[in-house]
């Protein structure tokens, strides 16, 4: 039997009890489908901060270059300062291990009340692929003079011909593949950012003469904003920087119904790809039953077809949907009509 190999990190807040019903979905799938786990938890997060002082100690980082996948729950926690466990525990797992893509589908399922007046779910089915590596994220910059009249503070985004490009390779071939609409939007500032965007562009021009089969489509970043709202319809997928889509993928989540249901990867297609409900750890609902776990249950599901295993995949996805279209009242904390662990039991069930 083929087994899979995963690192487990729950983290914090409500990462534990969501990632909790993730694995049981995950283990009726592997049943159902005739595949192993062989699940490593891993305590990172703010609780192992406080106590030793450690984010990703070396150690740690070196065993998890051996896992085929990282489960993750959240990381963030009300004690820590911002900034300490997100810059270094998350963000330094995305760059060490050069995890380039952050994978973003948008979908709105069936029963989900959405908070666009009139939008289906057939209006709402795109994908967002953003730059993880680069970007304003890459720490370039400093301070002059710090603390004084005259201080100075920069921060450069960094973008290389090399990261770009892989960027933009990741997504013509995913545009392919997912063999929708077969249109890529690139999503950018080529009126104001004009060295970035530049690079961009002119990357995405040539790329695009490979791919005689996909519509290269342009949209700046500020008009993208404006048309996920009012024509969201118009979108397959999107591929944009690191920043941009930090900042689109938020709005992602909100037009598909919220955080309750958004999950991504964080992929390196020839290395250890990561995947996480993206709603962070809502320390406010910690311990009481009352989160959402479907978006840890739909990373479950990306996690497997990254794994290859399209079809087991895909039942979790169908099962999300079952309990968003017939089950649950609504996606948000304590307002489901369920529980948390109510939710994990069924989805278990229907994905098994
Ligand atoms: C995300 C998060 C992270 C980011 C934070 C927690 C560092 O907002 O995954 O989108 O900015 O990338
Ligand atoms: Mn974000």
């Amino acid at each position: 039997m083929k087994t899979y190999k995963i690192a487990v990190i729950p983290g914090d807040g409500t990462g534990p009890e969501v990632i909790n019903e993730g694995v049981k979905v995950l283990a009726a799938a592997a049943k159902k489908f005739g595949f192993g786990l062989d699940l490593h938890y891993y305590d990172l997060g703010g609780d192992r901060y406080l106590k030793t002082g450690e984010t990703l100690p070396a150690s740690v980082l070196e065993e998890l270059k051996g896992y085929q996948a990282i489960y993750l729950g959240a990381i963030g926690h009300p004690d820590v300062k911002p900034g300490i466990l997100e810059k270094g525990i998350l963000l330094e797992l995305r760059f060490k291990l050069d995890q380039y893509i952050n994978l973003r589908p948008v979908k709105l399922y069936p029963g989900v009340d959405c908070p666009l007046k009139g939008k289906r779910p057939e209006d709402i089915d795109f994908v967002v692929v953003r730059e993880n590596t680069e970007g304003l994220y890459a720490g370039a910059g400093g301070f002059l003079k710090k603390g004084t009249p005259d201080e100075v503070a920069t921060q450069e985004s960094i973008n290389t011909r090399k990261g770009v490009e892989r960027c933009l390779r990741y997504a013509f071939e995913y545009t392919k593949k997912r063999n929708k609409m077969n249109k890529l939007t690139l999503c950018g500032k080529t009126n104001v950012l004009t060295y970035a965007f530049d690079l961009w562009e002119r990357a995405f021009r040539e790329i695009a003469k490979e791919y005689p089969g996909i519509k290269a489509d342009y949209a700046h970043v500020d008009a993208i904003t404006m048309w996920f709202v009012k024509n969201p319809e118009w979108f397959d997928v999107v591929v944009t920087d690191n920043l941009f889509g930090d900042i689109i993928t938020d709005l992602g989540a909100m037009i598909q119904g919220g955080m309750g249901i958004a999950a991504g990867g964080n992929i390196n297609p020839e290395g250890v790809s990561m995947f996480e409900p993206i709603g962070g750890s809502a320390p406010k609902y910690k311990g009481q039953n009352v989160i959402n776990p479907l978006a840890a249950i739909c990373a479950g599901g990306m996690m497997l077809d990254y794994l290859g295993e399209g079809e087991a995949g895909r039942t979790i996805e169908s099962a999300a949907m079952e309990i968003t279209g017939r089950h649950i009242k609504s996606l948000a904390a304590g307002h489901m009509g369920m529980s948390t662990s109510q939710v994990g039991d069924l989805a278990a069930k229907l994905a098994g």
